[in-house]
């Protein structure tokens, strides 16, 4: 069967309706499209997990503040959907940004603190964007499942507390983050890098590792092992940190206590790019 490419939202939700109701499942990976290993990872997964794979390509509009890179987000649908056919997906939902948003549209999902801090604190408004639009793929595609990556860590746990708060009748799935050959998080926003900026990038892995490293060895104090990853970061030239952070999986309160699943979160910042990363470890004592 050849990609189907399904561009209203009102037939993609006639054609998930149908396949409901040849008695099949559905699952859903939301992209913004650039495609990489990562996404394809997510295809994978939704197709050992659901009959139907959909695949939707939307750069949100609502998810990017004024001055971030909306405009210049990178954008290949046609090797997108090259690729979507070749890892089994059966549909690509590519909505118009009208379709979704329509001139008197209004009405927005407040994740609150969990959606506020991190990357939200550093974002205004995005994972009120991103809350939103993943409901309305949710609600148009009627999938059973959909797949997100661990890669934007805070990203998957927003979305599983809207699907806990709001009743959603869908099961999120996490799946592992994908790295480069270099052990690099694979990113769409890696084109944004040169050559020397994706060698520098090395360096997060190599922290998030030593950060691991020295929990396994019986450090406890976040400060301590903050500062040996600042540092160890800082000593590749132009090369900064974010931000680093020990929450708790997944509702991502504070730990006063190193103890049970904690989210190591590193947003490194080079040649001005925003690299995301993350190690979920369990602490028994
Ligand atoms: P996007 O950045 O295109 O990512 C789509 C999905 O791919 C997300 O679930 C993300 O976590 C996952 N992903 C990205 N890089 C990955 C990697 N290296 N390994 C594993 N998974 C990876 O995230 C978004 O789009 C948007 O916010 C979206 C959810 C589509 C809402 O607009």
């Amino acid at each position: 069967m050849p990609l189907l490419i399904v561009k209203s939202p009102k037939k993609m939700q006639a054609l998930a309706e149908s396949i409901r109701a040849d008695g099949k499942t559905i699952g859903l990976v939301p992209t913004m499209g650039a495609l990489h290993d990562g996404h394809l990872k997510l295809v994978d997964i939704a197709g050992k997990k659901a009959d139907i794979v959909i695949v939707s390509i939307f750069v949100n509009p609502a998810q990017f503040a004024p001055g971030e890179d909306f405009g210049k987000y990178p954008r290949s649908f046609k090797s997108d959907c090259e690729k979507i056919e070749k890892a089994g997906a059966r549909i690509v939902f590519h909505p118009s940004t009208r379709d979704i948003y329509p001139e008197d549209y209004s009405t927005f999902i407040d994740p609150g603190r969990i959606g506020s801090i991190l990357d939200g604190a550093r974002r205004p408004g995005h994972f009120k964007g991103v809350a939103t639009i993943c409901a309305k793929l949710f609600n148009i595609t009627k999938s059973h499942i959909a797949v997100f990556g661990q890669k934007d860590g805070q990203q998957l746990a927003v979305i599983k507390r809207m699907v806990r708060d709001l009743n959603l009748d869908i099961d999120i799935i996490k799946a592992p983050i994908v790295r480069t050959a270099a052990g690099v998080a694979m990113s769409s926003r890696h084109s944004y890098l040169s050559e020397k900026g994706l060698e520098k990038a090395k360096v997060i892995r190599k922290s998030l590792l030593l950060a691991k490293e020295m929990i396994a060895g019986g450090e406890r104090s976040t400060k301590t092992i903050e500062n040996r990853m600042r540092k160890l970061i800082q000593a590749v030239p132009e090369t900064k940190v974010d931000y680093i952070s020990f929450d708790r999986w997944d509702d991502l309160e504070p730990m006063n206590k190193l103890l049970g699943r904690v989210m190591i979160s590193l947003v490194t910042v080079i040649e001005g790019v925003r690299l995301l990363d993350n190690e979920i470890i369990r602490i028994e004592n």
